[in-house]
């Protein structure tokens, strides 16, 4: 269903309550490591402001389940926005309450402000009706471009809605019609890739590719699973026993709708999933009883590519080794570069993924990059997500 967007409404002198997600990652000391989520914001951001609009901004950080906690605060995102927009962003350290008040009403047509992060207050994700009345009280319209948070039904994404007309961000409104791309007459071959270290986590979506893709090419430590229940012994590698029975289900149901599933021939093995020393590249059967699988191997990521290369579509979601080690990044990253290589429309969704395709140097040549975890997967599996159906249809 077509959603209203910000391009459908007045906006001149009206006062915007814009639900952004700029849950970014943060280095150790605290410092923002990646501001993807912030930039991706901007042209919503920079459209109500060019139109007129004061803009309120809301977002979460982290969980810190509805208590202030200091390293969990907004400060940093209001002076990286600051810097992104050449202009000053109001913040006054706090969720509601008259300070919040005071300055929402103060805020002139285009310009910002920044509420402090909306989960330190315990009503946020319990969808508490009094807050959402509360931030629908500080504005006339409310716009919602928080794609990554979709899938949550708090009160700053959802609640307010009941309070306040809702339309879609230019960010929202483009994960929609990207993500839908693949569920709705994608061009074929479309090529799933799948990874991640939890099966459970990837049964929806899974199950959703199996009816779209014609072939779908599985990494990460889930792919251990699908090997050990067709018997392949791996050694020490993570392997979901709860998750056998599953795991030979989904092969056997791409077996019946003639779907390629494909797990890794080789990999690469090491002694610890943190170190490199003593890495090697074997056969998915020679895996040594004391070592693991930490990456997909040589030979699996030419045939992975291999496909790749021949599709029509391909959709992403999970790396396929270890990533957070670097020496065992490398399945995910060739792979990243298979993907930017082919003329295929790609989608790609999950934070490592993404962070892997930046490392790659190649995130220019994907079709889509998605800013949604959670939501990307949910939207997949063909859920409606709360944080949509609340945007007026048009
Ligand atoms: C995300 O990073 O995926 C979103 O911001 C949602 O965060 P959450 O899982 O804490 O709700």
């Amino acid at each position: 269903m077509p959603k209203k967007t910000v391009k459908d409404v007045e906006l001149k002198d009206k006062r915007a309550f814009t639900r952004v997600d700029f849950n970014v990652p943060r280095a150790q000391d605290g410092s923002i490591s990646d501001d993807t989520k912030i930039r991706a914001a901007l042209p919503t951001i920079s459209y109500l402001l060019q139109q007129g609009a004061a803009v309120i901004l809301a977002s979460h950080l982290g969980r810190p389940k509805g208590q202030v906690q200091e390293d969990l605060r907004l400060k940093a995102v209001a002076e990286r926005l600051e810097e992104l927009l050449g202009q000053k962003v109001v913040y006054v350290g706090e969720v509601t309450g008259p300070k919040v008040t005071r300055a929402a009403e103060e805020l002139k047509p285009g310009q910002v402000m920044l509420l402090e992060n909306v989960r330190f207050h315990p009503g946020e994700t319990k969808n508490d009706p009094e807050l959402a009345k509360i931030y629908a009280a500080l504005a006339d319209i409310f716009v919602s471009d928080a794609f990554g948070t979709a899938h949550r039904a708090h009160a700053s994404n959802v609640g307010i809605a009941a309070y306040l007309p809702a339309v879609a961000g230019f960010l929202m409104e483009k994960e929609i019609t990207n993500l839908s791309r693949i569920l709705h007459d994608p061009q074929k071959p479309v090529v799933a890739i799948v990874g991640g270290s939890k099966t459970a986590d990837k049964i929806g979506v899974l199950t959703k590719f199996l009816q779209l893709a014609d072939t779908i090419l599985l990494g990460g430590g889930m792919a251990n699973t699908f090997l050990a229940a067709k018997a392949y012994r791996l050694g020490r590698s993570l392997v979901e026993k709860d998750q056998l029975q599953q795991a030979a289900a989904i092969m056997e149901t791409a077996e019946k709708h003639g779907v390629r599933l494909c797990l890794p021939v080789d990999a690469t093995v090491a002694y610890d999933l943190h170190e490199a020393k003593g890495a090697r590249n074997v056969s998915v059967d020679a895996v040594p009883a004391d070592m693991m699988v930490v990456d997909i191997g040589e030979e699996t990521r030419k045939l992975y590519a291999a496909y790749i290369r021949e599709a029509g579509t391909v959709v992403w979601n999970g790396p396929l080794g270890v990533f957070e080690t670097d020496a065992f990044a490398r399945g995910t990253i060739a792979i990243a570069q298979a993907v930017a290589g082919s003329d295929a429309f790609s989608v790609i969704g999950g934070g490592d993924v993404v962070a892997a395709v930046e490392k790659a140097g190649v995130a220019g040549k994907i079709s889509h990059l998605s800013t949604g975890g959670g939501a990307t997967l949910e939207f997949w599996e063909g859920k409606e997500l709360p944080g949509i159906a609340v945007i007026q249809n048009l």
